[in-house]
């Protein structure tokens, strides 16, 4: 398959659907430029996959997509958006990072840089056995990870009624800890970046994710510990960030 047989089968569906719905318009119009079709055509061939599904999440700065392998097994794709990405946050948190010699200063390849910063943060939390995607490959703007979901992609913790929030509360902790003791804080963790799955909260979003020898790291785990504590004590469960931190370092 070659680049422009790539690109008519990739954009049909999506063009077909394009013709009916605006909202779609909008999204591929922002997200398939030509670079991101470049990269996407690369993780193809890198990931197998046979198409796009459908949209998950269109996003600010990064649109999820559903699609799926040759084999037929679910994936998702994060494609981040060079136009409308932050890149003062972006900036802040790459620079102090010891994987990252120097923070670029071309937009593109500081996206590019981010990308492959969730792909590392990501295989780090998984191999340490933390409830997150498994990263599968990257290339540029795109990641390919585990599709957390069945036919639809799996809620936010915060739109689902939990059975047991206190199980829930003590599975997010052992996460935290695992990734601490994997020398890594997540720094955007909160019910907005955890989705929940077989009965289980999953952590996802791992970009903004540093290395304890960040100087910002404790910062930034206070506050992980702040949203979670916060978030669980609504619904009734007994902790503070200060017990949290405490189990997490322990
Ligand atoms: N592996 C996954 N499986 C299923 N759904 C996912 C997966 N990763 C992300 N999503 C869905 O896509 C949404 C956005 O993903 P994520 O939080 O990683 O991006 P983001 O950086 O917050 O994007 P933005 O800030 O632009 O909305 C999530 O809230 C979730 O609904
Ligand atoms: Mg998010």
């Amino acid at each position: 398959m070659d680049f422009s047989e790539f690109e008519e089968r990739i954009l049909a569906p999506v063009e077909r659907k394009t013709q009916k719905d605006r909202e779609w318009r909008k999204i591929w119009q922002s997200v398939f430029d030509h670079y991101t079709l470049h990269n996407l055509f690369r993780i193809f061939l890198k990931a197998d996959l046979e198409g796009l599904v459908s949209i998950v999440s269109p996003g600010k700065e990064a649109s999820v997509f559903k699609a799926v392998t040759r084999k037929g097994e679910p994936r998702a794709v994060k494609i981040y958006r060079v136009e409308t990405s932050d890149f003062k946050r972006m900036h802040e948190y790459i620079q102090g990072d010891p994987r990252f010699y120097k923070v670029p200063k071309n937009k593109r390849k500081l996206v590019e840089t981010w990308c492959q910063k969730e792909f590392k943060n990501l295989s780090i939390a998984r191999d340490a056995g933390v409830h997150s995607p498994k990263p599968y490959a990257f290339a540029g703007n795109v990641l390919v990870m585990e599709f957390l979901g069945d036919e639809w992609a799996a809620p936010l913790i915060k739109d689902v009624e939990l059975e047991d929030p206190e199980k829930a509360f003590w599975s997010i902790a052992e996460d935290m800890k695992k990734l601490y003791k994997a020398g890594l804080v997540h720094s955007d963790l909160s019910e907005f970046n955890i989705l929940y799955w077989k009965n289980t909260p999953w952590l996802i979003d791992f970009a903004q994710g540093m290395l304890l020898q960040h100087p910002k790291a404790e910062e930034f785990l206070d506050r992980d510990a702040r949203n979670i504590a916060r978030f669980f004590n609504k619904l009734g469960v007994k902790t503070t960030r200060e017990e949290l931190i405490s189990f997490i370092k322990g």
